[in-house]
This record gives structure tokens, sequence and C-alpha cells, in this order.
């Protein structure tokens, strides 16, 4: 059953394993007559007739729209915008004449967005939902709905949510994309099956992540990630993953942002983990490896085969394509700190302080 444990110690783990059929899945769901990817031609209808998009979320799905933010601005050439939900509902920007207002929710009843949805409703803008549970608040109240097909998301810390999401992004902005002629120059299928591949790849590899993990974290206080481009907002997801469940105070930072003032927290052995998976600044998230290595840090990078990976990285993730890295770099940064949550003996499924869904304000 799909809300057992088995023979897995903790949901998450079994939520973290489950990745590559989701995707596998939501592949299935959103494929169209010609195989290629589909969504309901409404929502591309809606979504091309907008001037600009408002990705609204919270937490781990926040995180999910600063990725697909990205890929719809890239693929589909549509300006996006991605905000907090509790900072957009006091602190509402100036919006373009045609917004449209994608929602992304695993658990659909989040409070804080939910707010944002009844206000932008009121004042007559389109809304699209992407959750996880249908029927859910946010699913019902919205004008457009797609479904995550993620399963039911146990553990508190979330997971196949994330990745989820930022699949179901991607088809948003492949199909966007399609109906407005644009000519993409790759397969969209066959690279996310390849992303499956990769994750499962990554799944294997659990023994050399939990040795990072006890490399790097098993008495540390504080830890940083670092990375640039779509590897910066998988450094956040990385930082927040660690946060929830380990209680190490960790942040993400972009790569070329640390010497502005948090480079001044480098001490000695203080871990840095870098995502290094895009070719365009590879170097440059090098360099900034190097400047911390030469405060003391105790740094590992991540890397991705036959793409930026170099001799002596400590991680090294299967080649996909650029836009679809951080599907997989989500796997390390979840296994990192989930055997980092277990080195310092902290309740993995229901960490300290935290709901699954807050539907209070
Ligand atoms: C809670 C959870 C987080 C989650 C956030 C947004 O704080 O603990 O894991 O990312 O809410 O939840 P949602 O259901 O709206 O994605």
């Amino acid at each position: 059953r799909d809300t057992e444990k088995g023979a897995y110690p903790h949901y998450m783990l079994k939520e973290i394993d489950e990745q590559p059929a989701v995707l596998r899945r939501l592949l299935q769901e959103y494929k169209g007559k010609t195989g290629s990817i589909a969504i309901d031609p409404a929502i591309t209808r809606a979504i091309s007739e907008a001037d600009r998009l408002y990705i609204i979320a919270c937490g781990t799905s926040y995180h999910a729209g600063l990725v697909g933010r990205q890929l719809i601005e890239q693929i589909a050439q549509i300006p996006t915008e991605v905000h907090i939900s509790s900072e957009f509902s006091y602190n509402m920007p100036l919006l373009s004449k045609k917004p449209l207002f994608i929602f992304i929710s695993q658990s659909g009843e989040t409070a804080d967005s939910r707010a944002v949805l009844v206000k932008v409703k009121k004042l007559g803008y389109p809304t699209l939902t992407l959750t996880n549970v249908e029927g859910s608040t946010l699913y019902r109240e919205a004008d457009y709905k797609m479904l995550l097909f993620a399963g039911p998301e146990i553990a508190v810390a979330s997971t196949k949510a994330y990745t989820a999401q930022m699949a179901v992004l991607s088809f948003i902005a492949v199909a966007v994309a399609q109906g407005k002629g644009i000519k993409l120059d790759f397969d969209p299928v066959h690279e996310l099956s390849l992303v499956a591949q990769a994750m499962e790849r990554m799944i294997d590899e659990k023994a050399l992540l939990k040795e990072a993990a006890c490399d790097y974290l098993s008495v540390t206080r504080n830890a940083f990630y670092i990375g640039r481009g779509l590897d910066y907002y998988v450094c956040m997801e990385a930082a927040l993953k660690l946060k929830e469940i380990s209680y190490i105070q960790a942040e993400g930072f972009a790569g070329g942002e640390l010497k502005h003032g948090t480079i001044a927290l480098i001490e000695d052995g203080t871990p840095v983990l870098a995502f290094a998976t895009q070719e365009n600044v590879n170097n440059s998230i090098r360099n900034n490896v190097q400047e911390v290595t030469a405060r003391g840090a105790h740094t590992a990078i991540i890397s991705m085969e036959g793409v930026t990976a170099q001799p002596g990285d400590k991680i090294v993730l299967p080649k996909v394509h650029k836009s679809f890295t951080p599907l997989v770099s989500a796997i390390p940064l979840q296994l990192i700190a989930y055997y980092a949550a277990l080195q310092h003996e902290c309740d993995v499924d229901k960490p300290r302080n935290l709901a699954k869904s807050v539907t209070v304000e």
C-alpha cells in the first residue's frame, strides 16, 4: 500500500526512492496522442494569453517554482516571477496587464498560498494550481489544475513532490512552447526518461552519499551549499532539507555572492558543498570553491559526468539535459540530508516544530 513504509526504516527514504517511478508515471499521465508531452489545451491557451506568470508557493514548493521559472522563461519564453506566498500577500508587486497565477502546493492546503489565491481571484485574474492532492482547497478553488501524481507524501520533509513539481513545470514550459510554435532543440520525453534513469543511478549510490554525510556533516553545527544558476536554486532546497531534518544551520548561496559578506563565516573545517552541474558557470563556481578552501573550508563538489566533472569531485551525477539537472541533483541533496539527520539522531519523518501542511497563517 502507498501509505505503508514496508521494509523502509523511514517514509522519507521510501519517498526518495519512489522518484524515478513518479517521473515515469508523470510522463505517462501527461502524454499526448503523438507521444509528446500534452497538457489540458485550456491551460496552454490561458498561459499563452498571459503576458507574465506569477508563481506563488512556500518552502520546498517555492524552490521548485524557482527552477520552474527558469524553464518557463527559457523554453516557453514567457516572463515569469516567483514569490513566497506570505510575502506576496502583504507586499504585492506591481502586476503586469495580463497576469496568470500558478500556485504550487504539495498539500493544496497551505493557508499562506490560499490567502493569495483568494486575493487574486477577487481581482479577476486566472489561476492554476499544481498540487499532489486532488480535491484539496487550492485544487478546488483555482480555475485550472494539474496533479503531481506523486502518491501520498507522508514524511514532513518534501521529496518526491519537489521533483514532481519541477517535472510538471517543465511540461508546462514544453507544452506552451509547442503551442507557440517554438522549435525545441531537444526531445523532452526522451530527455526526461534519461532523467528517471539518472535518478535511479543516484539512488544506487546510497553508500557514497552516506559517506559524504558522515564526512562533512556528522559533527558540524553549520554548513553551506553554493551554486550558480539552476544549481543555486538546488542549493536553497539542499540547505532547507538539511535544516528541516538534521537541525544543522545551513544556507544555500549563489557562489558569486559569497564574497559580499557570507565568506566571513568560513572557518577551519566549515563544510561547503558545491553543486556544479552547469557548464557555463563551471569555472566560476570552482573559483568560489577555491576561495573558501583557501580559508579552511572542508569542500566537496557535486558535478555532472561528461559536462562539468573533474578528477577529485566527490559526487558525479549521470549526464542529463542542462535544463533538467535539478531533478537529478534532488536525489543526492535529499539523501545527504537524510543520512546527516541519522548521524544527528533526529526524527527524520517528524522533525520538531514542523507540520506537513500549514493551514494557519
Ligand atoms: C510546510 C512543509 C514544507 C512545505 C511547505 C509548503 O512548511 O513542512 O515541507 O514545503 O509547507 O507546503 P505545500 O503543501 O504548500 O507545498
